[in-house]
């Protein structure tokens, strides 16, 4: 409590001294929030503030500021604290914290508040420049990754180029075919990597449609089986089971598919098992769309697992760019879910795509 013996002028010898050199800025407010008092550090910084509003002092307003602290302490007696970002004599942004303490007169009734104020100015400056750091840092990661992807791509193409030369200088026709092909894959690749970090980046507003889920797995189906199946690889969905439409982006949840049955069609590539097996599944239990893609390829690492969903992590060198599995997170998290992973290395995985019908976006305004 402060020093206060029933006359706010007089706070004498000692106090009166510590009250002035204190180095945090102090004020003492009437009930119509005037400040009747003020110390050196305050009036050095905000300027001459006897009989002066406080909030005409620290913030250049003509009305209270909300949630005033000052106005809690007369209501019930108590300290308050909070954070206020004012503006300073010479005009400059202000951050202070301050804390409230009632002056209680002879009856018990709160006659004035002492008001302490914490300059944070320069912690919030240090606390701007740290996140200005990381930023560029995030950004040097990024463009890193970018070029390793695109160097790796630029191998092919160069791989490509040297076949199609070679080709033609030897009249090899089916040389310079299978170069043109590996020239065109890779033109592809980097096109396709491009496209992807922008609308990784950028982020694209969904455009959400009523859909049932069944419908976007059997389309995945239809245009994957042919592919697995020249690869030996049995691409399934299981039985449909009823389920209302759900608002959902169709053309992003496509995308999520794409990838997830992508990779489970890469790691059955590689795998040596007999039978080689990706299943689809969508079911929804307690307001929660689950929409699985299972495989019976390699497995995931515990070590690996961890990094899967970090920005251009590949274990498939110049043929993965590492984006996918974020670019579906992504997504999955703009409709309002999450993806789990369960894996058993040598067995296979499940990637899970959890989507809380309650959290799903709402529907846009066009039919
Ligand atoms: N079903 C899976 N089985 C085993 N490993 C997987 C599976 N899905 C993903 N992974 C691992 O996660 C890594 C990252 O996957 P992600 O889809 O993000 O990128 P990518 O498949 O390598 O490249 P891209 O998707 O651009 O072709 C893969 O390289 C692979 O190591
Ligand atoms: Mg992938």
């Amino acid at each position: 409590m402060a020093p206060y013996n029933g006359n706010i002028e007089d706070f004498p010898g000692e106090s009166g001294i510590l009250f002035e050199k204190v180095p945090c800025y102090i004020a003492i407010l009437d009930r119509d929030y005037k400040i009747v008092r003020s110390n050196e550090k305050l009036r050095n910084t905000f300027g001459s503030c006897r009989g002066r509003h406080c909030y005409d002092v620290y913030k250049k307003r003509s009305v209270v500021c909300e949630k005033c602290p000052t106005e809690m302490t007369f209501h019930d007696g108590q300290e308050h604290t909070s954070t206020h970002v004012g503006i300073n004599k010479v005009g400059d942004e202000t951050h202070y914290i301050v804390t409230t303490s009632p002056l209680m007169g002879e009856n018990g009734n709160v006659d004035y508040v002492m008001e302490i104020l914490t300059d944070i100015t320069q912690i919030k400056s240090l606390e701007k420049d740290k996140l200005e750091a990381e930023r560029l840092a995030a950004v040097g990661q990024t463009v890193a990754g970018l070029a390793h992807s695109v160097k790796n791509i630029l191998m092919g193409v160069e791989g490509g180029m040297y076949m199609v030369e070679v080709g033609i200088n030897k009249g090899d026709q089916s040389r310079t075919a299978e170069g043109w092909d590996m020239l065109q894959r890779n033109i592809t690749k980097v096109s396709t990597l491009v496209k992807d970090f922008l609308s990784f980046a950028k982020g694209r507003k969904p455009v959400v449609k009523l859909i049932d889920p069944n419908v976007l797995l059997d389309d995945i189906v239809e245009l994957y089986a042919d592919t697995a199946s020249k690869m030996g690889i049995e691409l399934k969905k299981t039985r449909k089971k009823y389920m209302a439409s759900a608002p959902l982006d169709p053309d992003a949840i496509h995308t999520c598919l794409t990838n997830l049955v992508s990779n489970a069609i890469d790691t059955c590539h590689i795998s040596s098992k007999d039978k080689k097996i990706v299943i689809l599944d969508a079911v929804e239990d307690g307001g929660n769309i689950t929409i699985s893609v299972s495989d019976n390829g390699s497995g995931i690492d515990y070590d690996i697992q961890k990094k899967i969903f970090t920005t251009f992590f590949t274990t498939k060198g110049g043929n993965g760019t590492g984006l996918g599995l974020l670019t579906t997170r992504k997504i999955v998290q703009e409709h309002g879910g999450k993806i789990e992973v369960e894996s058993i290395p040598g067995k296979g995985s499940v990637f899970k795509i959890v989507l809380p019908r309650k959290q799903l976006p709402v529907m846009n305004d066009s039919p």
